[in-house]
């Protein structure tokens, strides 16, 4: 498996962020990085990702700072340049599947069926998103399609929440879960970075419990 991803799975939540003002990107970085969950995927929905990827990746390197929502190959490179050490889609676009492969960027697409996995592999991937998570039949419908699909890895993200993700973590087919809840946009906007700390670090100890 690519080394950032192995990197991913260790630290086993992803927090998933939407920043409108690039300013906050610092303040959010370090409430991650002190609450003991150094990631983030920083989604593609508004003018400031690209900004902020840049500000935490030249920042922190000790963060692994990644791209999500990303829907064309031309957002792809521009998350690379700023700094982002991997891609996140909601679907599998398979130009920007291929883009991401041409060019040495990890890639984790979004999946929800049987037929979208195998499209995944087809490529050469050995990990998927699996979103959105809880409204596709969450765990159970991961366990069913993990059985045919031997060494496919799964990334839900969806619906996932500091109750739900410890059944997730707990099956090996898993890679990392991502989600939002401990980095909600209220908390942001509001610069609640003491709560996104809080919040951050009881996601971290859940890791530790269920993985070690
Ligand atoms: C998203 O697209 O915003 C992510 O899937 C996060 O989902 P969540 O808000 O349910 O964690």
């Amino acid at each position: 498996m690519n080394a950032v991803l192995e990197q991913l799975q260790k630290i086993g939540i992803v927090p998933v962020v939407v920043i409108n003002d690039a300013y906050d990107a610092k303040p959010l970085a370090e409430a991650l990085i002190k609450g003991g969950l150094p990631c983030a995927e920083v989604t593609f929905r508004t003018a400031a990702a690209e900004e902020s990827i840049r500000i935490i990746s030249q920042n922190y390197p000790e963060m692994l700072v990644g791209a999500g929502t990303v829907l064309t190959p031309e957002q792809a490179d521009r998350a690379v340049e700023a700094g982002a050490k991997f891609i996140v889609s909601p679907g599998l676009n398979p130009k920007v599947v291929e883009h991401c492969i041409d060019n040495g960027y990890p890639v984790a697409p979004g999946t929800a069926t049987p037929s979208e996995m195998e499209q995944a592999m087809s490529f050469g991937l050995d990990v998927v998103k699996f979103f959105p998570a809880e409204n596709n039949g969450g765990l159970s419908m991961i366990k069913a399609v993990a059985a045919p699909y031997v060494g496919l890895k799964f990334m839900p993200t969806g619906g996932i929440n500091a109750t739900n993700v410890r059944d997730y973590l707990a099956y090996d087919r898993i890679l990392c879960c991502g989600g939002s809840w401990m980095v909600k946009g209220d908390l942001i906007k509001s610069g609640n970075f003491a709560k996104i700390e809080e919040l951050t670090r009881e996601a971290a100890n859940i890791v530790k419990e269920v993985r070690g």
